[in-house]
């Protein structure tokens, strides 16, 4: 492999923190371009249940990748404001995992997805109550204490609200993080199809974190369709969605970014014009804000 970026840094800054720039996901698709030569991106994510293995081909790419390029770990198993307790053993595994790839940051869902027979393989949305909101605490703070680092949780896109909810969501991420000290991953794709589905205001739901805590931004595609817009990152970032991206650059700075696509899987030319299409916009719009570390 090429020389890379180096070795990953945690900007220390309030919340844990995902490395400064832009940054795609390591899909199955390239490995074999990863590891013919580093890419021309800052850092990598993946999705952490992919290499839960012990040994295996997907564990050896992102250990070699892991030599060029930061790594976030985003977890999407977990469950974390379900009913039934927390996976020990999940946990273990993710734990494991942390301690082999030492990842820049560690993030997880703002979701419930597991019963006591299993998991659900599905972000479900949690009720935004203050007992939920209590429930969620002890949750994050178990999670932190086994892999004994601060965890960045992120918005998801809703499909039903409940009557109970009392709270917005980042209203609910904002008293989550003050509480636990953990960060926010800020996905705005999520917003956008919340606003679309829910009548919700994007903006708004913005302007309820305090800058400070958001430690990542994910951008994707959605899907419209008949019923409702679909959060299926099979496309580019629609351009709404761009928009409401730099309002959030301007109101959080230059929060590290990350281009999610999970299905139709592109070239990686166009994840690259894509998270080019992001880092101009850090340049322009970001320079000023609270957090300007991106290069
Ligand atoms: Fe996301």
């Amino acid at each position: 492999m090429n020389a890379g970026s180096g070795g990953a840094q945690c900007v220390a800054s309030g919340a844990a923190r995902a490395p400064a720039g832009v940054g795609i996901g390591l899909r199955h698709a390239h490995y074999g371009e990863f590891l013919a030569a580093t890419p021309a991106v800052d850092w990598v994510e993946v999705h952490s249940e992919n290499y839960f293995g012990e040994g295996g081909y997907d564990l050896y790419v992102l250990e070699t990748v892991r030599r060029d390029l930061p790594v976030s770990l985003h977890g999407v198993g977990l469950g974390l404001g379900s009913a039934a307790p927390l996976d020990t053993a999940h946990l273990a595994r993710f734990k494991r995992l942390c301690e082999s790839i030492e990842p820049a940051v560690v993030s997880e869902h703002l979701c419930w997805g597991a019963t006591r027979d299993g998991a659900l393989h599905d972000l479900l949305p949690m009720p935004l109550s203050e007992a939920s909101l209590d429930h969620l605490c002890a949750r994050v703070a178990q999670m932190q204490d086994v892999l004994r680092r601060p965890v960045l949780v992120e918005n998801v896109s809703a499909y039903v609200r409940f009557r109970e909810d009392s709270l917005g969501e980042t209203e609910f991420l904002a008293g989550l993080a003050r509480r636990t000290g953990c960060g926010v991953l800020l996905d705005v794709n999520n917003l956008y199809v919340n606003q679309c589905n829910h009548g919700e205001d994007a903006l708004a739901a913005m302007r309820a974190l305090p800058p400070a805590v958001v430690g990542e931004i994910h951008l994707a595609g959605h899907r419209v369709t008949s019923a409702a817009v679909v959060d299926d990152h099979g496309s580019r970032v629609a351009p709404a969605v761009w928009s409401l991206y730099e309002a959030a650059l301007q109101r959080f700075g230059a929060v590290p970014t990350l281009i999610e696509w999970d299905t139709e899987i592109p070239s990686l030319g166009v994840l690259f014009d894509e998270a080019h299409q992001a880092r101009e916009r850090v340049a322009t719009l970001a320079g000023g804000g609270e957090h300007a570390e991106a290069r």
